[in-house]
């Protein structure tokens, strides 16, 4: 498998397969009721939060996506989380605010790819701390691929999802 990390889709096609991937891997969490949902979250994120969007490739193949960003709604979420756990909490800060991969194309190394390279754009546009929350707490993927990367859990209450369930908060110095 070879990964390329794009800041652009390689074909039309693959927004498609991207709003198709966010509502597999959302709808429980997010209380999707249709595809229509996932789409106009994905949406926000882009126009309305302006949250920057990579796309992971191996080669032609889109394989998974990641956005990340900082603004207002983020600061709200991580600040108290930031103070209580005691680390000093700085207005220029990052936040991955949505990652997923296609399910056949997990666990080979495409969803760290795709951490690593918001990691370096964060770092380089002077971000000191970047933030995560993980669905699934714990026991979900991702809580043990951020782990691996370094990053350390935040104190406090966590986040609820629309669902009712808690996502586990994250952070890491870059
Ligand atoms: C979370 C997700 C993006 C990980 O992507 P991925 O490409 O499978 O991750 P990687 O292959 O880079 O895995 C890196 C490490 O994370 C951990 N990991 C990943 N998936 C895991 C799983 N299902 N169970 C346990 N550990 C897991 C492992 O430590 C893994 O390293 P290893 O394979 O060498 O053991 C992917 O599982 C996904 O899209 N999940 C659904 C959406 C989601 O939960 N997004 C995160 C929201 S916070």
């Amino acid at each position: 498998m070879s990964i390329q990390i794009l800041d652009k889709v390689k074909r039309e096609s693959d927004f498609e397969s991207m709003v198709n991937l966010t509502y597999q891997s959302f709808k429980k969490p997010s209380n999707y009721k249709s595809i229509i949902d996932a789409e106009i979250e994905l949406g926000t994120l882009l126009y309305e939060m302006k949250h920057k969007l990579l796309f992971a490739y191996d080669s032609e193949k889109f394989v998974g996506f990641a956005f990340h960003g900082w603004g207002k709604f983020e600061e709200h979420v991580y600040k108290n989380a930031a103070y209580a756990t005691g680390i000093q909490y700085t207005p220029n800060s990052a936040t991955i605010s949505m990652i997923a991969v296609t399910p056949e194309e997990r666990r080979k190394g495409v969803g760290k790819k795709l951490v690593e390279m918001v990691m370096e754009e964060s770092k380089k546009s002077g971000a000191q701390h970047i933030y995560v929350t993980c669905f699934g707490g714990k026991e979900g993927s991702s809580y043990s691929m951020f782990k691996s990367l370094g990053y350390q859990d935040l104190s406090g209450e966590g986040f609820c999802y629309q669902d009712g369930s808690k996502g586990v908060q994250l952070y890491k110095e870059l």
